[in-house]
Formats: structure tokens, C-alpha cells, sequence
């Protein structure tokens, strides 16, 4: 017999094996997670009103909301070229995305020369930007949308094919600004074993000073648990290594993401990495859980597959507007995971106007009901809200608590709107 996901006796295995984790646990209730409650929602509303006074060496008015846009790395690696950057410019436009916030398009590494010419300047690789960075950028602007770039905080880049800015942070940054680059994102290979805490800043002045504003993503792989320094030195920080196209690495890199979540701030976000969504290595249930963890989490939405060539599943992913809004909404508070019942995880987050974000996921192999309720996600327990669900597009009005069937590595993800 073929034990199908809902066949009872799977499900009685289920809830025993369920129970016994919690009774081990010590809660047969599931546990909430540290740090959230009600006073949480609070607290971040009051921080939310410092934001002005906490630029200190940073002060480029830019990422009020979380950066969204496009990188060449989780695709294309080192092929890139000024064709396909105009191309995916192009299709940024005529599919629609641009309309809904994404505005970067971001090289990453490979786009220059291995040596700098004879006044030290980088230069644009020859046999793939021919017509150099100045061009491309006012191609993309005349699009209406921004060019990103890449250097590293050290002597190389990561792919050793070019030079890294360490030392020469003031003239990279002179030359990005007289370019017309909008956005850099600094590496931190080949660093010479300096601290980041060292490095970075420099490039932070270096941007202050070219007389462009450029948004400063910071790169540093969390080695140095930079949200808790980079918030007055980027707009935004890596905090995990590279994210790769499968299962494992998401959710790994969302949970370590997730600890820093009380740093992220208008102008400066906590960076789980580029997004896979498009790339092929998850089902479309695992990338609907991977845009909806990261747009709660109030992360940069930096698409990484071929937006030229993508289907029609993706589309639908990444133009999810009531989602993207959650990401983008002015309050800025990143939500987080709030309860956890074995595989089971109920994330939320406070939004503008009394409203709450809740995604009920699914980490586990069956089919299963996720409960969300009023206590952990900082609502009354007497509150009555219209729940909003993101992805199906239908309301319903509920009290005390949200429940929903979710599948197996899948999500559902709500606004809560009190009455
Ligand atoms: C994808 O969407 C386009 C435009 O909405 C439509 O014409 C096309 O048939 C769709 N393709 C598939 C495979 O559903
Ligand atoms: C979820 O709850 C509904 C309503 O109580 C029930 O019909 C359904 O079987 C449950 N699903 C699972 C997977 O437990």
C-alpha cells in the first residue's frame, strides 16, 4: 500500500511523533519563540521613530524601504555581458516588474579587467562591456530604472578575475559615482584578514564623499554579525553565506537571517541573500515560501533568475503585489518566526496601520493545519481582524486565532487588518 500524505494512519504517525518532540520539550503546546510577543511589535514601533537620529557615518537617504531589483550571480555567475544587461533592463520594463518596485539591475562580479589602466582607474572588461559601465548605465536610466555594481572589500574579487577596491576606495568610489552607479554591492574575499569592521567603512566615506548617492550593500557574509555595526555604516548587510538553489540552504539561511531580525531599519536591512525564484532547484511551493519568508523578513528582493526567458509560475511569484507591499511597507519592522510546532512555524511581523503580517509554513513532508495565534502575534485575544490571504486573493473575517491547511513545504501568508 502506498502511504499517501493525508491516509490517516500517516497522519496518527504524524501527530504522535508531533506530541512525543514536545513532550520531550517539555510544552505540549509547541513553543513560542523568544522575543515574540506584543511588546515586540511595540518596541520596534518606538525604535521606528529614531531612524533620522541614528545615521552617523551614512546619511544617503536611500532603502527606506528594502532595496528590489535584479543581480546577474545566481543565474549567470560570470557570464555576463552589456547585452544581456540591457536585455534584462528591457524585459525589467515589458514584463511588468519595474512597475512594481524593481528598479535595480545589478552586476555582480566578472564585469571588469583583471588590472586597472595606468591612472589606477577599473576598467570595464574589454570582450564583454565594450561600450563601457558610463554607457550601460545611461541605458538603464533611460529606462527608468538603476544600474548596481560589484567590487570587494579586499585585493581581488571573489572570482580573482578582477581587482577588489581595498586601498583604492576613494577613487572607486569617485569613478562609480562619475559612471552614474545607483547601488554597490562589496565583497569580502581576498581581504587580507583585516576586520570588516575596518574595511567597510571606508568605502562608506569613500560613497559619501563621491558626490552621488549609492546605496552601500554590504557583503560580508555575517562573519562579523554586522547587523550589529553595519547599521551606520550600509543599507544593507549580508548576514549568512551564499544561498544556493535548493531546499536545504533557504531555509537554513532564513532561520540564521531571523536572529537578527530586531536591527532591520528604514535604510538599513538585514540581507538573507539574492532570491532563487525562477532558478529551477525548488518546487513552485518552495519558492512561494521563499518569497513570502523573504518579503516578511523585510529583505532586499533582488531577483536572481533570467527575467528574459522566465515562465509564467514565476511571474505570478515574483509580481505578487499584496506580498511585495508587505515587503515594502513603510512601518519597516522585519517579521519573524513566533511560534514553532515541530516543522510547523507561524512568522509575523507588525505592519502600518495596526495590521499584522502572518505566514503560516509548512517545513514539513506532510500536508498539515498550522494555528497562528492572537498571543503570538501581538493582537488581542478579543480582536476581530478581516485575514487577507496574499496568494489566493480572498478575505475572511476571524477572532482569537488563524488557522489553515498548508501542503508540504509550502506557505500561506496573510494580512491580518483589525476591526
Ligand atoms: C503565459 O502567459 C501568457 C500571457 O499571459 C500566455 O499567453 C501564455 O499562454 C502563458 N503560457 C502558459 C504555458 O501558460
Ligand atoms: C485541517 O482541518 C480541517 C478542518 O477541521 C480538516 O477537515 C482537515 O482534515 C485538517 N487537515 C489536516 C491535514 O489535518
Amino acid at each position: 500500500m502506498a502511504l499517501s500524505p493525508s491516509s490517516p494512519s500517516v497522519m496518527v504517525l504524524l501527530y504522535f511523533v508531533l506530541s512525543w518532540t514536545f513532550l520531550l520539550g517539555g510544552n505540549g503546546n509547541g513553543v513560542a519563540v523568544a522575543g515574540a510577543s506584543r511588546s515586540t511589535a511595540l518596541r520596534f514601533a518606538a525604535e521606528f521613530d529614531s531612524v533620522s537620529s541614528r545615521r552617523v557615518l551614512l546619511n544617503n537617504g536611500l532603502a527606506l524601504t528594502p532595496p528590489m531589483g535584479w543581480n546577474s550571480w545566481n543565474h549567470f555567475q560570470c557570464n555576463l555581458n552589456e547585452n544581456l544587461i540591457k536585455e534584462t533592463a528591457d524585459a525589467m520594463v515589458s514584463s511588468g516588474l519595474a512597475a512594481l518596485g524593481y528598479e535595480y539591475i545589478n552586476l555582480d562580479d566578472c564585469w571588469a579587467e583583471l588590472d586597472r589602466d595606468s591612472k589606477g582607474n577599473l576598467v570595464a572588461k574589454a570582450s564583454t562591456f565594450p561600450s563601457g559601465i558610463k554607457a550601460l548605465a545611461d541605458y538603464v536610466h533611460r529606462k527608468g530604472l538603476k544600474l548596481g555594481i560589484y567590487s570587494d572589500a579586499g585585493i581581488q574579487t571573489c572570482s580573482k578575475k578582477m581587482p577588489g577596491s581595498l586601498g583604492n576606495e576613494e577613487q572607486d568610489a569617485k569613478t562609480f559615482a562619475s559612471w552614474g552607479i545607483d547601488y554597490l554591492k562589496y565583497d569580502n574575499c581576498e581581504n587580507t584578514g583585516t576586520s570588516p569592521k575596518e574595511r567597510y567603512p571606508k568605502m562608506t566615506k569613500a560613497l559619501q564623499q563621491s558626490g552621488r548617492p549609492i546605496l552601500f550593500s554590504l557583503c560580508e557574509w555575517g562573519q562579523e554579525d554586522p547587523a550589529t555595526w553595519a547599521v551606520n555604516v550600509g543599507n544593507s548587510w549580508r548576514t549568512t553565506s551564499d544561498i544556493q538553489d535548493n531546499w536545504i540552504s533557504m531555509t537554513t539561511i532564513a532561520d540564521q537571517n531571523d536572529k537578527w531580525a530586531s536591527y532591520a531599519k528604514p535604510g538599513g536591512w538585514n540581507d538573507p541573500d539574492m532570491l532563487e525564484v525562477g532558478n529551477g532547484g525548488m518546487t513552485t511551493a518552495e519558492y512561494r515560501s521563499h518569497f513570502s519568508i523573504w518579503a516578511l523578513a523585510k529583505a532586499p528582493l533582488l531577483i536572481g533568475c533570467d527575467i528574459r526567458s522566465m515562465d509564467n509560475i514565476t511571474m505570478k511569484l515574483l509580481s505578487n503585489k499584496e506580498v511585495i507591499a508587505v515587503n515594502q511597507d513603510k512601518l519597516g519592522v522585519q517579521g519573524k518566526k513566533v511560534y514553532k510546532y515541530g516543522d510547523l512555524e507561524v512568522w509575523a511581523g507588525p505592519l502600518s496601520g495596526k495590521r499584522v503580517a502572518v505566514v503560516l509554513w509548512n517545513r514539513g513532508l506532510w500536508r498539515a493545519n498550522i494555528t497562528a495565534s492572537w498571543s503570538d502575534i501581538g493582537l488581542c485575544s478579543s480582536t476581530t481582524v478581516t485575514a487577507r490571504d496574499l496568494w489566493q486573493h480572498s478575505s475572511q473575517v476571524v477572532q482569537h486565532h488563524l488557522t489553515a491547511q498548508v501542503d508540504s513545504h509550502d506557505c500561506k501568508m496573510f494580512v491580518l487588518t483589525p476591526h
